[in-house]
């Protein structure tokens, strides 16, 4: 059994998505639209399963959180509050002959150079230094800042047009919504302040699939805690991350902490540890831990002019609490629990078989139910009702006659279904059991077709 980790991994798992239909190019027949991609139906499903679990770990199973959905476009003073106005950059270079444009620091650590902590003016005399070309092989212009943040006017004429910005973190939604959850629901400290929402960044150069892309979801909590706490929080929250991943099936060989350089901290941070993970093109960020002390309510009461502090019920005390942020994006977890999970078996000199190792609370569909033969009406009403009862239960059943029973399998196994139900002759006619077919082991079994529900009810235990 092999699951490599090379470049052609991450092709198999692009294609898979396409074919199998988790994952399609954004606008797909006009050309696409780079940096976006649609979910299809598996995506939808194995997403969901991703938030499920997220909420159940992090906000259904605790006391001490509350979610929110805050707006995607908000007043354009909450970005320049936030200091994305000014701060949200990456550092650009353009092709001087093709006019493409490129992330400077990413063509320097092509080159082997480390551009953590460089000015714009160093970058761009690392770059001379080294003789860095375009990707196309032309000169390319000194670096500049360019901002992130995807402009939008509000507003039905161009005159009364306000310009703001698309939400380039879920972030801010929170932290303009501190007061009206201190005021409506009265927590003490320590207490979070959870989203899972759509983000969205004129990323300079987007890739790796979904990787780095220009509309994604992110899934974020805001920790709001005592000053003197928030170390000791920090640490909580640094065990409570791989917890979680390891629990849907990341392959935890693969994640890596690391703390970030002071040098290249983002403009609200005081520390930052990321666990990155390593994808097919190289070790990167995953999931990001910031300790933002008192920097987001601070600057937001400057400018609002409303005081976002909080006053202990017990001591009196009044201050600003530090905030403790975890935050990850959805397609980045995607994508690395499919790197994970993705598996090739060789049965035979000609035969492999792919199939994603999925736990099955992951998996989009939990069984799928197949009449042995599609053109013998008894066994396909005897299969209809076994597949409703298991859709009652379970919701996301799959029935599937389509092929032979073995193509049946091998479509399962590429989509990661845990088990397949077959009804048979021996089902109708001998011993009233259904055929169970395990995904990883493909070893089956006959189970009572009275019991089936609960069987597979136990397994996604
Ligand atoms: N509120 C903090 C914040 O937004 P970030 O490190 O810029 O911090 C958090 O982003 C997470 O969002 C990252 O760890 C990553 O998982 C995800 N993310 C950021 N930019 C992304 C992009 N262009 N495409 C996909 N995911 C992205």
């Amino acid at each position: 059994m092999s699951t490599n980790n090379d470049e052609q991994s991450l092709e198999k798992i692009v294609n898979l998505c396409k074919r199998r239909g988790f994952v399609f190019p954004g606008s797909d027949i006009y050309g696409g639209l780079a940096g976006t991609y649609d979910m299809g139906p598996l995506g939808v499903m194995l997403s969901n399963n991703i938030k499920a679990s997220w909420m159940k770990k992090f906000v259904d199973s605790r006391d001490d959180m509350y979610p929110l959905d805050a707006s995607i476009v908000m007043n354009s003073d909450v970005w320049r509050a936030s200091g994305h106005v000014d701060t949200f950059t990456d550092p650009l270079v353009e092709d001087l002959k093709t006019h493409k444009r490129y992330r400077a620091d990413h063509l320097l650590e092509e080159a082997g150079v480390n551009p953590l902590g460089m000015s714009l003016e160093q970058m761009t005399e690392a770059l001379r230094k080294n003789k860095v070309k375009s990707p196309d092989g032309n000169d390319i212009s000194d670096v500049r800042s360019f901002n992130m943040m995807l402009a939008t006017k509000v507003g039905a004429s161009d005159e009364s047009a306000n310009e703001t910005y698309l939400r380039p973190e879920t972030a801010q939604g929170i932290f303009v919504n501190f007061k009206n959850i201190i005021d409506a629901f009265h927590p003490k400290l320590p207490f979070g302040i959870a989203q899972i929402g759509k983000a969205f960044r004129n990323e300079i150069t987007p890739r790796n699939f979904l990787f780095r892309v220009r509309e994604f979801e992110q899934m974020e909590i805001e920790y709001f805690v005592h000053p003197d706490d928030s170390d000791a929080q920090f640490e909580y929250w640094k065990k409570e991350i791989p917890e979680w991943l390891a629990s849907i099936g990341l392959d935890m060989n693969k994640v890596v902490d690391l703390e970030i350089d002071k040098a290249d901290l983002a403009h609200y941070s005081r520390g930052t540890v990321d666990f990155e993970f390593i994808f097919p093109f190289g070790q990167k960020e995953l999931y990001g831990l910031a300790n933002r002390g008192d920097y987001d309510l601070v600057k937001h009461s400057e400018t609002s002019g409303v005081q976002l502090d909080y006053t202990d019920p017990q001591t009196n005390e009044r201050f600003f609490p530090h905030i403790i942020e975890p935050s990850v994006g959805l397609g980045r977890v995607f994508l690395a629990l499919l790197l994970s999970v993705y598996k090739e078996e060789k049965l035979s000199e000609e035969d492999t078989r792919s199939y994603l190792a999925l736990p099955p609370h992951m998996a989009p569909y939990k069984v799928a139910v197949s009449p042995l033969l599609k053109n013998k009406p008894e066994l396909v009403e005897r299969a209809r009702h076994i597949y409703r009862a298991l859709k009652d239960a379970l919701g996301n059943v799959a029935w599937d006659d389509n092929g032979n029973i073995g193509k049946r399998y091998r479509r399962q196994d590429e989509i990661g279904t845990p088990y397949c139900v077959v009804i048979d002759f021996d089902t109708l006619e001998t011993d009233d059991c259904v055929s169970v077919r395990h995904r990883d082991t493909m070893e089956q079994e006959r189970v009572k077709a009275d019991n089936i529900v609960g069987y597979i009810q136990g397994k996604m235990e």
